[in-house]
């Protein structure tokens, strides 16, 4: 009798031991679910030992079973506390020195930014000062100020998207000119970078796009001085490219004139890019029309100065031969980790 008593005491503490071990060691859920399993499941420790009450004396059945059914309150208790610490991930695994460290992806400047603040920096080495302006624009900022009165066939160059009445979404950075020469007098030279807005949609336009547009006055500017402070813009950002000024016509310039490099691509002579021509179009450009000078109240007899604006995506996508504008704004890390 009293060596059965015994023995199932031993039993009972090694259970006991046994599933402290266990629980104590379990890592992750599945670990958990087979200690569960071998201690309180239909074959586990705990109903043999519970089962095993019935081979002692009858005078001992009371005490043992009392002690057997407390050993199991006492393991579903400790499964569940294992089980809420496992949830609240406090069960890492120990520390272990020897592996190596996790690396934080680290973030990159986006090209579209990186090519804005290039041409930006290019521009202010020459002298230029810079200034910006809203997006949600005037009509008469966007347009009338910049000799597209209402209903010129001009405003048709730029599909827009219409606020109000008398409100836009900028079609152009153009208007900085505007801002500018209405609040400061010459000699300026000033760059105005920023987002623009047109109701396109393609593989070279999308809705939102940016510009930078550069604006010089002063005493007898003229074509020549356009001509080197873009010969360098273009040295700076393409390498040694050549540049054609083509013929052109604008609202708020005279003369105009359409800005080329030599194709960045075939070298001039004549590829799929530069449709044969061996030459990209990349700005627009022109002595700034009396016009826009008389309604900022600049006197055009005193002043001159040359303007240009250019798309800075087009710029970027020359620079790195990609052929399609989207690729800037479907933010794939695989495509935009690569500049
Ligand atoms: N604003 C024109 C456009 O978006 C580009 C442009 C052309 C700007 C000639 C200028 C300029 O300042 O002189 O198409």
């Amino acid at each position: 009798m009293h060596e059965g008593k015994d023995t199932f005491r031993e039993r009972l503490e090694g259970l006991r031991a046994l599933s402290r071990g266990l629980l104590a060691g379990a890592r992750d859920a599945a670990s958990l679910e087979e200690a569960r399993v071998r201690l309180l499941g239909r074959k586990g420790e705990l109903t043999a030992l519970l089962r095993s009450v019935g081979e002692l004396s009858v005078a001992e059945r009371p005490e043992a079973g009392g002690l057997a059914n407390q050993l199991k309150a006492e393991i579903a208790a400790a499964l569940e506390a294992a089980a809420h610490e496992l949830a609240a991930g406090r069960r890492a695994e120990a520390l272990d020195v020897s592996l190596p460290g996790r690396v934080r992806p680290l973030g990159t400047v986006h090209p579209i930014t990186q090519v804005m603040e290039e041409v930006v920096a290019t521009f202010t080495r020459m002298g230029f000062e810079v200034e910006e302006g809203p997006e949600v624009e005037l009509d008469y900022y966007n347009f009338e100020a910049l000799n597209m009165p209402r209903d010129h066939p001009a405003r048709d160059m730029q599909d827009s998207f219409f606020v109000s009445d008398r409100v836009v979404l900028r079609t152009h950075t153009s208007p900085i000119q505007v801002r500018v020469m209405e609040k400061r007098q010459p000699p300026l030279r000033v760059i105005g970078p920023g987002k623009a807005f047109r109701c396109d949609s393609d593989v070279s336009h999308t809705p939102m796009f940016h510009q930078v547009e550069g604006f010089m006055v002063d005493e007898g500017v003229s074509m020549a001085n356009l001509k080197a402070v873009l010969g360098q813009f273009a040295e700076q950002t393409f390498g040694a490219a050549p540049l054609r000024f083509r013929p052109s016509f604008f609202p708020f310039t005279e003369p105009s004139a359409e800005v080329d490099i030599r194709c960045t691509v075939c070298g001039g002579s004549g590829c799929r890019v530069c449709k044969g021509t061996g030459w990209l179009e990349i700005l627009g450009a022109g002595l700034i029309d009396p016009e826009v000078f008389r309604a900022v109240g600049v006197d055009p007899e005193r002043w001159s100065g040359f303007a240009f604006g250019m798309g800075i995506e087009r710029i970027a996508m020359l620079k790195y031969g990609i052929d399609d504008i989207r690729l800037f704004f479907d933010n794939d890390l695989r495509f935009l980790g690569q500049f």
